[in-house]
């Protein structure tokens, strides 16, 4: 039995867009995701996250069943539009009515909030007037938003995260087009991506300062996958140290560092925006953990003077800044999301940031897998997903053992649900959705999971 060390933190992470619904209830405002599942041929069968698992009218049920698999952390977002409809202005009395019932829920059950701040539902009118996160006006927007939070649940809620993986909202958003708001450009990256640590940074300010004697942390989650040299040559184990650094130390370097990857500065130059001595002075530091989103592993080569193939996933975007051919090997399992399954791939991953940070406290926020889910006499076996959240976890024991200092383990995702640009076809579940009905299933792993929580260990 690999026992993990006392009062480690076992959760579960979703987030609001991707399980409320009640998309038009609440004096809620629209977000850039709501105008994005709306235009046609942006999501797998034109789905939307309207109704999704309905999380906002069954929020009760749903910390039930977390109650019942002895989940001690709970952690998810809050929908900045159901407190500013618009993005700014006083707080719309009924989104902190519904979040603040939430909490009390969990607290009422002896689950601890872990809350994050922005998982990307942007409210549509700061996109539309003001262009959204290529805007400088947004730090100062988002530290506003950031303070009504604070102040109408920081009494309750300790644990606080601002950002859902910025790269994705970067890239994703700006860079390749697939997430909203659905631009593609070499340059909005990099700005977007700005204003968000700006924001970021200007929040843990406000928090840290204003709200001293609420007595939390406030981090940020980042996601990264792992980069593995495709061979020992000198020229692919640069190119995989290079990938991580455009890919983690993007974001991780000006919150640990105080300013972006000297490589990022040589390589993007003119088009990576700059900060101030006063902005890295707010930045360094501006994380009381490593918060780390990571589910799967990429072969990388140098690929220098060659044209980069743009077939694999997450190749796209802006390896061409990077000069990075990313692959699998075709002897990896894969996942329905076709991401591979690569264990000892977290361990790497946990090893670098505990080099490159100098030991932060690390906590995983993110880790899960979607699989082919099916509902066979009302259970679902899922024998896969128990498979890869072991081996992934066995690999996380590990670098426990060698001294990385892991805090605690979000799984994702409490329940089935609205799985972005792949709508409802990828199932990432503890809990199985039946989205028509809106019932929930307990699937294997939700079992497996909950023995783990209350052995503290994996077999
Ligand atoms: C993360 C994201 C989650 C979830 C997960 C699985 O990037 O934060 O919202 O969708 O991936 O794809």
């Amino acid at each position: 039995m690999k026992k993990f060390p006392d009062r480690f933190i076992w959760g579960a992470a979703t987030s609001s867009y991707q399980i409320e619904g009640a998309w038009l209830q609440g004096g809620k405002g629209l977000s850039i995701w709501d105008a994005f599942c709306h235009t046609p041929g942006k999501i797998h069968q034109g789905q939307t996250g309207d109704v999704a698992c309905d999380h906002y009218h069954r929020f009760r049920e749903d910390v039930a069943l977390m109650k019942a698999m002895g989940l001690q952390a709970y952690r998810f977002s809050i929908a900045w539009p159901r407190i500013q409809p618009l993005g700014y202005g006083k707080a719309n009395a009924e989104g902190i009515a519904f979040y603040s019932a939430l909490i009390d829920e969990l607290l009422a059950n002896g689950i601890t909030p872990w809350v994050t701040l922005y998982h990307w539902d942007l409210p549509l009118a700061l996109q539309l007037e003001k262009d959204g996160w290529l805007n400088p006006e947004m730090p100062a927007l988002f530290r506003a938003y950031a303070d009504l939070c604070f102040e109408h649940f920081g009494d309750r809620v300790k644990n606080w995260i601002t950002f859902n993986e910025p790269w994705v909202a970067a890239i994703l958003g700006y860079g390749q087009g697939v997430f909203a708001p659905g631009r593609t450009s070499n340059v909005e990256p990099y700005q977007a991506a700005h204003q968000l640590l700006l924001s970021h940074a200007q929040t843990v300010q406000l928090y840290r300062s204003k709200y001293r004697e609420q007595n939390g942390r406030i981090g940020v989650a980042n996601n990264c996958d792992w980069r593995e040299p495709r061979t020992d040559s000198p020229a692919d184990q640069d190119a995989a140290q290079r990938a991580l650094e455009f890919f983690l130390g993007w974001f991780g370097d000006p919150v640990f560092l105080g300013d972006y990857p000297q490589v990022m500065r040589d390589r993007v130059k003119e088009r990576l925006p700059v900060f101030t001595d006063r902005e890295r002075d707010w930045l360094k530091g501006s994380a009381d953990f490593f918060g780390l989103n990571h589910y799967t592993t990429m072969l990388a080569q140098d690929s220098r003077g060659a044209k980069i193939s743009q077939e694999v996933y997450g190749n796209g975007g802006l390896s061409e800044d990077q000069e990075v051919q990313l692959s699998t090997d075709p002897f990896w399992q894969k996942t329905e999301m076709g991401w591979a399954i690569v264990p000892w791939g977290i361990r790497k991953l946990l090893h670098w940031i505990d080099a490159r940070y100098a030991h932060p406290a690390i906590v995983i926020t993110e880790n899960g897998c979607a699989c082919p889910d099916v509902v066979e006499e009302g259970a679902v076996h899922d024998p896969m997903r128990i498979a890869y959240l072991s081996s992934y976890l066995g690999e996380v024991y590990n670098a426990l053992s060698a001294g990385v200092d892991v805090r605690g383990y979000f799984l994702w995702s409490l329940m089935d649900n609205f799985e972005w640009a792949s709508g409802f076809s990828k199932r990432f579940g503890l809990h199985y959705v039946d989205f028509a009905a809106g019932a929930r299933i307990v699937k294997d792993s939700a079992k497996w999971y909950s023995q783990v929580i209350r052995q503290n260990g994996i077999d």
